[in-house]
């Protein structure tokens, strides 16, 4: 059972910003790309790479790993290139008065 947490003002992300946000042990990655905010998991399942030092590709609402390139689909975490096999996992977010709010 999760519950939703209070990360940062919408105001503060741009388009194609990313943002680090930890909760308990979770490493999160927040994005925003074409005005809709996103949240993983923010470690690569490859080998542990922090996505939050890779890029986000906004035409293709994915981030990129910096260590081997592998990409991840922000909406649902998938993998789109080798070397990554396995998902980030996703959470869902919601904005609120101004703030944004991931459940986790
Ligand atoms: S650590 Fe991310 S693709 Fe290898």
């Amino acid at each position: 059972m999760g519950s939703w947490i209070k990360v940062c003002e919408t105001k503060t992300l741009n388009n194609g910003d990313m943002i680090d946000f930890d909760h308990d042990e979770k490493k999160i990655l927040i994005s925003k790309v074409k005005n809709k905010i996103y949240a993983t998991d923010r470690i690569c399942t490859h080998a542990y790479a922090d996505l939050s030092t890779g890029f986000v590709n906004e035409d293709e609402r994915t981030v990129t790993c910096p260590l081997h390139m592998s990409r991840f689909n922000l909406e649902n975490g998938l993998p789109e290139n080798l070397p990554a096999e396995e998902s980030l996992k996703t959470y869902n977010t919601e904005l609120r008065d101004g703030w944004v709010y991931v459940f986790i």
